[in-house]
């Protein structure tokens, strides 16, 4: 989704701003501008398309120099993909200038009261009529952070917004419902809708909440409510590396993120296991055993990789705390009055922390005061904040779109916490936590063997790439990852792909099958085997083409696939793990052989900040 950078120094603005908007394309953008000063006047900068395409144009201009200024990344939601839809945006009279993440509600209602007033618009976006707004304000006060204040009270709707005018050295930067934080260097200032967009030049950043508005010059800064009341904000160093962002040698961010997974998960145990005690030990959790002792239900919200994480956890945490889980969309679970009260735990999952359905869910849940546990993996995230408590799942920043070690170590997380509870609860014996702690532990070298087929697959995918839909099927806990193998070969190589409950096919999707149509098993030997091998005969009867994730040494499945990838023999619950990795590394490989743009499919956002 759209990105956002600002800068005010001593150094050249435009190769920090050009910067900054390069580390924030995995956000997922169509189109890009800059704005800076430029001798008492403002001069904005803009591209469809790639930042790329903007450092040409602004090649082409000459003595650009200037010591502050705005930029962003445009994902389009309010008019099409194009240069003037591109931010930043002037003010009628080009005195002021903005970007703005987020969305604008009643946009039409002010751009036809200004429109009365003789007011022209250029563009079809929602914010350009905060540029007017705002505008309006300032040529009466001449105070910029004033204007930006009373503009507010006339919006309704979602902002991460900053505001640049051609007269003053200063950013107004204003936040609801869209991160921003505040970058601290020496004698220099950054603001940003994401970490890694200044990542190397400052760790100490400063979390705008939700109703603040900062005032950020040469020297200082000072945040405010939207009442104009002074805030003191804590400072935070932010842990991630600059070689956490980078590609280090692999070819695509997805391929490093996928192969990083087994140190990843190191990460996510680190610290959380008490093996002498065989305990659990989750420093984030405020709820009390009382609490615990009381749920009613649990109910999960997410939104889709998340989701299909979410699905898993319902098996995992129904088996052995006997807690009835309701796994819901959090974009559906606000619109149908869930019932839940204050002896309901809702657990949020998600990468970013940031995406607006799940945020939407957790408010509902909170006004029926439930209690909101957040497994969250960026540190700081709205989400993470905005839980009652909850824990980091430790995946470091995942850079391509397409969600893969986040998912495992989410994975990770919700194990973590079903234990934590049975054991609070008394509900896992001795030997089943000795059990899966040791399973958890094991991932690591089990993940290690998945990720040495990758030439096979590689070698398999190649087979599949002018493959028009897939059909991936899976049973009981691997139900899920069949959903997410299909998600992940949709948004990465455009294949049509659905996932279904193996023995659902019949009822429907076996009208599909032909022999240009390849399922992929997800088939472990586990109770579910033999009727799986029935599915798999009901496809190679109809002429299917089959693909098998099975277990090593399974003679009787190399008969029956066309191909096959071996994961390790495991526990069934946590084969999830092993299988998952075979599904990412398939679909990355038929969308590599189609030389797919793999880290940024085409109309995705690594972070969705709208509803
Ligand atoms: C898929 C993917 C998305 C996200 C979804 C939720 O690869 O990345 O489906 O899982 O947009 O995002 P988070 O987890 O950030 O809330």
């Amino acid at each position: 989704m759209c990105g956002i950078i600002g800068y005010i120094g001593k150094k050249e603005a435009i190769p920090i701003l050009i910067n900054g908007l390069k580390r924030l394309e995995y956000r997922g953008y169509d189109s890009c501008g800059v704005c800076i000063h430029d001798n008492n006047l403002l001069k904005i900068i803009k591209a469809k398309g790639k930042i790329v395409d903007l450092e040409k144009r602004i090649k082409k201009e000459n003595n650009l120099n200037s010591t502050i200024g705005i930029a962003h990344t445009r994902w389009a939601t309010h008019g099409i993909p194009n240069e003037i839809n591109a931010h930043p945006h002037f003010s009628e009279d080009n005195n002021l200038a903005i970007v703005h993440n987020g969305i604008i509600e009643n946009y039409d209602t002010i751009k036809l009261l200004l429109q009365k007033e003789g007011y022209v618009f250029k563009t079809q976006t929602d914010s350009e009529v905060i540029a007017f707004l705002v505008n309006k304000f300032y040529k009466k006060s001449n105070n910029l952070k004033d204007a930006v204040l009373k503009a507010l009270t006339q919006i309704t709707g979602t902002y991460g917004l900053l505001v640049l005018s051609k007269d003053k050295r200063e950013i107004i930067v204003a936040r609801k419902g869209s991160p921003i934080i505040i970058g601290i260097g020496k004698n220099e200032f950054f603001v940003a809708s994401d970490t890694s967009a200044i990542l190397e030049y400052t760790k100490n950043v400063i979390y705008l909440d939700d109703f603040e508005i900062a005032k950020i010059t040469d020297t200082n800064y000072e945040i405010t409510s939207l009442k104009n009341q002074k805030i003191n904000k804590e400072i935070h160093k932010i842990k991630t590396s600059l070689d956490q962002i980078e590609k280090s040698g692999y070819k695509h961010f997805m391929l490093k993120e996928i192969f990083e997974q087994p140190e990843k998960i190191k990460d996510a145990l680190s610290g959380r296991i008490d093996f002498k005690n065989n305990r659990i030990v989750l420093g984030g959790i405020c709820l009390t055993k009382e609490f615990f002792k009381n749920i009613n239900k649990i109910v999960i919200v997410a939104c889709g990789t998340s989701w299909h994480c979410a699905l898993i956890g319902k098996f995992v945490l129904e088996k052995y705390l006997r807690i009835s889980v309701e796994v819901d969309y959090a974009s559906e679970f606000r619109y149908r009055n869930p019932i839940i009260d204050e002896n309901s735990l809702v657990i949020a999952i998600s990468q970013s922390g940031e995406t607006a359905d799940t945020l939407a869910a957790i408010k509902e849940a909170k006004e029926k005061k439930a209690k909101i546990f957040g497994i969250v993996n960026v540190v700081g995230s709205t989400i993470a904040r905005t839980s009652d408590c909850g824990i980091y799942t430790r995946a470091g920043p995942e850079i391509g779109v397409a969600s893969t070690k986040a998912f495992t170590n989410q994975l990770v997380s919700l194990w973590l916490l079903t234990l934590f509870i049975g054991q609070k609860l008394n509900k896992i014996t001795e030997k089943e936590t000795k059990e899966i702690i040791n399973n958890l532990n094991n991932l690591p070298e089990k993940i290690k063997i998945v990720l040495n087929e990758s030439k096979k697959i590689k070698e398999i995918a190649s087979k599949f790439k002018n493959s028009k839909n897939f059909l991936y099927l899976g049973r009981g806990i691997n139900y899920p990852i069949a959903l997410e193998g299909a998600l992940k070969l949709k948004e990465i190589s455009y294949i049509h792909a659905e996932g279904y409950p193996a023995a659902e096919m019949k009822h429907g999707p076996i009208a599909l099958i032909d022999k240009n149509m390849p399922s992929v098993f997800i088939i472990n030997k586990n109770k579910n085997y033999d009727k799986i091998i029935s599915n798999m005969q009901e496809i190679k009867a109809r002429g299917g083409i089959i693909i098998s994730i099975a277990t090593k040494g399974d003679e009787q499945i190399l008969k029956l696939s066309d191909h096959t990838i071996f994961v390790p023999k495991m526990d069934t619950q946590f084969t999830t793990f092993v299988n998952v990795i075979a599904m990412q590394l398939l679909a990355y490989y038929i969308a590599d052989h189609k030389n797919c743009e793999i880290d940024k499919p085409r109309n995705l956002a690594k972070s969705v900040t709208v509803e």
